[in-house]
């Protein structure tokens, strides 16, 4: 099983063909919401991550996160990455493993669906349901992960939440994307974070490339302690909890951290209006995308009437709504 077999992906070749499974990641659609734009008198666009090969856009993530391990020399052929989730980044790896030769050990909160695990099953993963405990009990899945992936020779523990790389995924891939597909005529880009890696590696490229023009905002869903943070500076949670999985912070992650403070503001997103957004979506366009992508919606549609008429404002569609 040799992990170097499979060509590089660029993903940003633009040409008629790609390399596998990992050269398919990236250069989603972007999509106007006409519906949203004609009544704003905006410009709100969705870039469609539901279309990754993986079905969202924690592909990308995956993606960076083992060429990292890769390029560091913790991961050579026939290794194993071992990676503590419970969503779409598992899913993520589990394809990005298959596909370059290595094993994936992904540790869960046992409280998962058993189709999620099939799944994962299904695409070659040693899935390991473990009790669902605090972040602060030793047996929490993320350190049943760090410790198993430090037991064995030639493994990595990916730790999407604190490793950069995640965050490089979209400083190297969709901001670059987001700003060909619009011809730089961007005003505001928006999402949810639960790692951070998409909202601050986006931002971080845009506001570069535009020199500071192209505003960046947190979209939040209740429960957590984000929104508070960037508007007041304090960490405390807004609201209680949320249905939407995958997003949502009770702290600030390394992902998250060195961009900040280049956020514009935020907005918070309670869970009526994004289940509301579910089915516009699919009336409306005939998208059928999960509540973290209707939330990232209401909150591009908030920017935009922040910003005025006229603004084009971009966010993601990150899954399928059968995720
Ligand atoms: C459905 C969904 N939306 C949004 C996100 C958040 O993306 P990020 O981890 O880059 O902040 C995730 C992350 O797992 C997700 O699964």
């Amino acid at each position: 099983m040799a992990a170097t077999s499979h060509a590089e992906p660029n993903l940003s070749i633009g040409g008629s063909e790609v390399h596998g499974f990992v050269g398919a990641i990236g250069n989603t659609p972007l999509i106007r919401l006409a519906k949203l734009s004609d009544e704003t008198g905006c410009n709100i666009l969705a870039k469609a991550e539901f279309m990754s090969p993986g079905g969202s856009i924690k592909d990308r993530a995956a993606l960076f996160l083992v060429k990292d391990a890769e390029a560091k020399g913790l991961l050579q052929p026939g290794g194993t990455v071992v990676e503590g989730t419970a969503g779409n980044t598992g899913i993520g790896l589990a394809h990005v493993c298959r596909s370059k030769g290595y094993k994936c050990v992904i540790y869960m909160p046992d409280t998962q669906s058993q189709e999620k695990i099939d799944l994962l099953r299904m695409l070659g993963a040693d899935v390991r349901p473990v009790p669902a405990v605090a972040f602060d009990n030793p047996q929490n899945y993320n350190h049943q992960a760090k410790r198993h992936a430090e037991s064995l020779d030639n493994a990595v523990w990916t730790n999407q939440f604190d490793n950069t790389a995640n965050r490089e995924a979209h400083i190297k891939t969709t901001g670059p994307e987001i700003w060909r597909q619009t011809n730089g005529k961007i005003d505001a880009f928006t999402c949810a974070t639960g790692t951070g890696g998409t909202l601050a590696g986006t931002v971080r490229y845009l506001k570069e490339i535009s020199e500071g023009r192209v505003k960046g905002y947190l979209a939040d869903p209740p429960g957590s302690v984000l929104y508070k943070l960037v508007e007041t500076g304090k960490i405390e949670r807004e609201g209680t909890g949320s249905i939407t999985e995958g997003i949502g912070q009770g702290r600030v992650t390394s992902n998250l951290a060195p961009d900040l403070e280049l956020l514009d503001g935020a907005v918070h997103i309670p869970d009526v209006e994004s289940i509301k957004m579910v089915y516009r979506l699919l009336d409306e366009e005939g998208l059928y995308v999960g509540a973290s992508s209707a939330l990232n919606v209401v909150a591009a549609v908030e920017v935009a009437k922040r910003l005025g008429k006229g603004s084009t404002v971009v966010t993601m569609l990150c899954d399928g709504a059968y995720r």
